[in-house]
Formats: structure tokens, C-alpha cells, sequence
């Protein structure tokens, strides 16, 4: 939490009022007991109606003012709090985004959810309760003891016992329940996974009938998490009870003490119900002030791990090599990749080039590191061992937004934003006009479906494109891509979900386009085949050559292609 305090910086004024604020409401308060003491003392027991009225005056102006106090002073810690947060808030989105993948995939997507949104929202609650009551529940409670002492010494003395005690009792069950609160929260994270889970695999569950495995396991989470609400329950549920009793107690002491001395004559009644006043004021403050150190316990612990976030160390880019004049324009120099954590090297020792205007095609097993070398190229994992150079410089050296330039990724899955058709194709080119659109759909095989919308590129994209199919949502991937006009195009499995014809469609409108290299990464041996060099990664290493090459010299292509056309003469 002291790691985040510096982001105060430029609302410490705000910040400062608003406890100063709370504090003389809290001191406007403590004069409430004297005033109606005064009305019953000398306004009702001597028949006084001019005190009572004066007196009465009083209070109301009293009540104003510490409502204007306490309305500013809750606008002030309410602001204080949402800036905060909000400022936070972006540091930490504009970490996340600077992130690398390695290090997203480390964290793990619903952790940096939770980190945006619930954390935030506890360490809001904890700075506007802190502001709130901070300075207010000390002044109140030591302030009401004070007053209680100057009304009535001895009678006070039953604050002595009564006080202690009850913030014996309070803060015991507060330190028993903190903990338990943890457990209670980790249980809820882990009851959310699952309905996390089973809803956005709904239709899976429901294919494979086994929706009753999940309720089975969402039930058994559900009681665990029951089980320590309860438990946790039945000790908060003492606390009323408990502080009731003390209260009460404590209560007839003081008004049996009290009595005996309004008989002996040496205090008034106004000061028995000035004391008993000042009780339930300490009473109520205590119980907020316990409530303020659970909402803090909890919001620390958000705040420990929103810091942790930010202190997570920016993207190493790892040292570039020197430029390198081979006349490549790409070059793959010995590259060997391993994810993180993981034992074995997704890639191996790969080296092959490609000269400007290539066409390259990508093919392997699934699992044998095509997406990888893919990612490589376009800088999102950085090679462990190895160099990549484009144009002779080491991608290294590039900046992001430069490589972003440079690069056209159609990803294996696509993402499809929610908004329109060219929100989604605008992306990496803003100013494209509606023709320059038109001519990207229709390289991507594209048109027609979006033309048969009602409001064609201007129609809804619901969120993640679920209003279009897996194929659509490929097509309207590689548009974007293509309408970046990008220097080099990655095409992931692109055409994975298209049929044959639209595939080979595709592929003729690309063989026109005017990138200075293309990779195309397919299963199939027919949507590489024509290309000026083949790939063929297996286990991450790497055999390349055209396609006559590799079919003369290499048996894994070799059965890949056959495999394929077999099974085409049989359809
Ligand atoms: N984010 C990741 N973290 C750890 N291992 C990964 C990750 N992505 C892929 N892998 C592993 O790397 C290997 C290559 O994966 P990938 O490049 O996606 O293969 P392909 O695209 O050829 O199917 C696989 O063994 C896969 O399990
Ligand atoms: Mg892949």
C-alpha cells in the first residue's frame, strides 16, 4: 500500500480536508449531549421556555452545519478515492498492455482482470472509509470519554470498565474473522472459476451431457463456501449480542449510579442522558471503526498485489546483434525458442531465409512450433537462442510500433472486437476509405457475406465477432490485415475453416498483392505448394525447400501431401 501512496500526488489537499472535515463534524457532535442536558436542566425542569427555544435553536444550526461539514467532507474523500483509483486504474491498463506475452501468459488473463476491476474496487472502498474515519472514530471515542469525565466523574468511571471492554470484544471478533474473511474469498474465487467455466463452455457441457458434472462441482465449491460463511457467521452474530449486553449493562450501571446521585442532589438529570449519549456514540463508533479495519485488511491486500503488478519489470528486449548485409530481407539465424516453465524448446536451431517478394508456406504437425516461429517474427516472444534479422537489422532493434507497422498477423484464433465491421477493419488503418475497404473484403473473400448484411460494413460486430461463423471471422481477420498494408503478411492457419474453393479463391487474390514477404501457414500441402519456399517444422526443427524438393528428399512431407491427396481422390 506505501508503494501506491505516491500516486496521491495533486489531490493531498482534497485528501487532507476531507478527515479535518469528519473530525470537527465528529467534534460538533460531542457538543449534541450538552445542549439537550442544558434543554432539560434549566428548559424543561424549570419550565424555562426560552431556553428550550434558544437551546433548540441551537441544535438545528448545530445539525446544519455539521451536515454541510459532513456532505463536503464525504464529496471529499469520495473524489479523493475515485481519482486515485482511476489513476491507478490506467497505470496499471497501460502496464498490462505494455506486457510482454511471456509475461501474460505468467499471470494468467482472469488474474489481470481481477486486478483492473474487483481489487480496484476494494482499495476505492478502503481510502473512502479511511478518509472518513480515520481522524472521526479516535475523536469521537476519546472525546466522548472526556466529555462523560467533565459531566460527571464518578458515574464516568463506569466508561472505565464499559469502553476497554467493548473494544475487547469488537476487535477479538474482528481478529478472528480477518482470516477467516481470506478463506471466504478464496472460496468465492474458486466457485467463480467454475461458473466462469461452465459458462462460457456452456454449449461444450451441453454437447457432451456432462452439465451435471459441473453443477456436481460448482455444488461441492459452493459448500465449502457455505461452510465458512457459516462459520464465519455464527461468530460475527455473537458480536451484537455480546456488545448489547456490555452496552446495557453498562447503561443501568450508569443510570442507577446516576440516579442515586440526581437524588443526592449533585448532578442533574440532563447529565445522566448527556452520559448515556456519550455511551452510544462510543458504542457506534467502535462498531465503524472495526468495520473500517476489515474493509482495510481487505483493500491492503488488493493494494499488495495491484503494486506487485506495476513493480512487475517492463519487457526485456534482449540485446540486438550487429546488422547483417546477406541481402535477405528476412533471415532466421539459428533460432531456438523455449516458453517459459516449459522443459522442452518449442523451437530448435532454425535457419532459412527469405528474399524480398518471397512466399513462404508453413507447415507441420499441430503442436510443432509453427504459431511460435510465427510469434517470433512478429516480436511477440523473443527468441532464447538465435537472431532474427529483417532488412539486416536484428528485430531486436526495432521498436514496437515500427515491427506493428511492418507486420500484418491474421492469428490463428481471430479476435473480432465488438463494434462494426470497419471498426474492426480499421484497426492498422484508420484513414482507409469505404472503397479501399470493399477492395480488402474482397481479396479476403469477404464481400459477400458482409454485403448480404442489412448494413453492410457498417454492421454490428458483436463481442468476439459472435454474430459471425468461424470462417467469417477468419475472412474479416485477413482483411484487416490486408488493409494495413502491411510489408509482411502472416497468414496463421488462416483459411483453416474455409472450404477448398473459398481457400484457393483466397489464395489466388493474395498471389497479387504487394508484400515484400507472406507467410502462409497451413495443415493443408495444397494451400502451401506454389510457394517459393516450404517450411517443415517437426518437433521445432526445421526442413526446408519447394515443394518439388521436399517431396523428392523429405518422407514426412512427403506422407503429408500424400496423405492429403489420397484422401481428396476419395472425396
Ligand atoms: N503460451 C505457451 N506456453 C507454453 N507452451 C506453449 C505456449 N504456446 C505453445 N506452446 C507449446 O509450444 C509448442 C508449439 O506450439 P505452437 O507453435 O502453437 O504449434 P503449432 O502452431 O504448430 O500447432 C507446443 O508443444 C505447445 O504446447
Ligand atoms: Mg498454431
Amino acid at each position: 500500500m506505501t508503494k501506491l501512496l505516491g500516486y496521491f500526488k495533486g489531490m493531498r489537499i482534497k485528501g487532507l480536508l476531507a478527515p479535518l472535515l469528519k473530525m470537527s463534524e465528529a467534534g460538533l457532535e460531542l457538543l449534541v449531549p450538552l445542549i439537550i442536558a442544558q434543554i432539560i436542566d434549566l428548559g424543561i425542569s424549570q419550565n424555562n421556555r426560552q431556553i428550550i427555544y434558544t437551546r433548540g435553536l441551537q441544535l438545528v444550526i448545530t445539525g446544519l452545519i455539521g451536515l454541510s461539514v459532513s456532505v463536503t467532507a464525504q464529496y471529499f474523500s469520495a473524489y479523493t478515492a475515485v481519482s486515485f483509483v482511476k489513476r491507478i486504474q490506467h497505470i496499471c491498463y497501460e502496464k498490462i498492455q505494455r506486457m510482454s506475452f511471456t509475461q501474460h501468459n505468467e499471470i494468467g488473463t482472469s488474474t489481470l482482470i481481477t486486478r483492473l476491476t474487483g481489487d480496484m474496487d476494494s482499495i476505492r472502498n478502503g481510502v473512502n472509509l479511511t478518509l472518513r474515519l480515520l481522524l472521526r472514530s479516535p475523536v469521537v471515542v476519546i472525546g466522548a470519554c472526556i466529555m462523560a469525565f467533565r459531566v460527571d466523574k464518578q458515574a464516568a468511571a463506569v466508561f472505565i470498565g464499559a469502553v476497554p471492554l467493548l473494544a475487547l470484544v469488537i476487535f477479538a471478533v474482528m481478529i478472528i474473522t480477518i482470516p477467516k474473511n481470506r478463506h471466504i474469498r478464496s472460496a468465492v474465487d474458486g466457485a467463480l472459476t467454475t461458473v466462469r467455466e461452465s459458462v462460457t463452455g456452456a454449449r461444450v457441457l451441453r454437447a457432451f451431457g456432462i452439465e451435471k458434472n459441473q453443477a456436481d462441482e460448482f455444488t461441492a465449491k459452493n459448500e465449502i463456501l457455505t461452510r465458512l460463511q457459516e462459520r464465519t457467521g455464527r461468530i460475527s452474530a455473537l458480536l451484537n449480542p455480546l456488545t448489547c449486553l456490555i452496552v446495557n449493562t453498562a447503561s443501568a450501571c450508569l443510570i442507577w449510579i446516576g440516579a442515586k446521585r440526581v437524588d443526592a442532589g449533585i448532578i442533574s438529570c440532563g447529565a445522566v442522558v448527556a452520559l448515556y449519549s456519550y455511551m452510544s456514540q462510543i458504542l457506534v463508533e467502535l462498531i465503524k471503526l472495526a468495520n473500517l479495519i476489515i474493509t482495510l485488511t481487505k483493500s491492503f491486500a488488493c493494494a499488495d498485489r495491484v503494486a506487485s503488478l506495476l513493480e512487475t519489470p517492463d519487457e526485456e528486449i534482449p540485446e540486438s546483434a550487429p546488422d547483417k548485409e546477406s541481402g535477405a530481407y528476412i533471415e532466421f539465424d539459428n533460432v531456438s525458442f523455449t516458453y517459459k516453465g516449459a522443459g522442452a524448446p518449442a523451437l530448435k536451431d532454425i535457419s532459412f531465409s527469405v528474399n524480398r517478394g518471397e512466399r513462404i508456406g508453413i507447415i507441420g504437425a499441430t503442436g510443432s512450433g509453427k504459431s511460435t516461429l510465427m510469434n517470433l517474427l512478429a516480436g511477440f516472444y523473443r527468441p532464447t537462442r538465435g537472431h532474427i534479422y529483417i532488412e539486416g537489422k536484428d528485430i531486436n532493434s526495432y521498436g514496437r510500433e515500427e515491427l506493428a507497422k511492418k507486420i500484418g498477423f491474421v492469428e490463428q484464433k481471430s479476435v473480432i472486437f465488438g463494434g462494426t465491421v470497419r471498426s474492426n477493419l480499421t484497426l492498422g488503418n484508420e484513414n482507409a476509405g469505404d472503397e479501399e475497404i470493399t477492395a480488402a473484403l474482397k481479396a479476403a473473400q469477404a464481400d459477400d457475406f458482409v454485403a448480404q448484411k442489412e448494413n453492410g460494413i457498417d454492421t454490428v460486430t458483436e463481442q468476439n465477432g459472435r454474430n459471425f461463423s468461424g470462417g467469417q471471422r477468419q475472412r474479416l481477420s485477413v482483411a484487416r490485415a490486408l488493409l494495413k498494408n502491411p510489408d509482411i503478411l502472416i497468414l496463421d492457419d488462416a483459411s483453416s475453416a474455409l472450404d477448398y474453393l473459398t481457400d484457393s479463391k483466397m489464395r489466388k487474390a493474395l498471389s497479387g498483392l504487394d508484400c515484400r514477404a507472406i507467410f502462409t501457414v497451413s495443415q493443408r500441402t495444397g494451400s502451401i505448394l506454389d510457394c517459393d519456399k516450404i517450411i517443415l517444422l517437426e518437433d521445432g526443427e526445421a526442413a526446408a525447400g519447394t515443394h518439388d524438393e521436399l517431396l523428392k528428399n523429405n518422407e514426412e512431407y512427403r506422407e503429408i501431401h500424400l496423405s492429403q491427396f489420397e484422401e481428396d481422390d476419395a472425396v
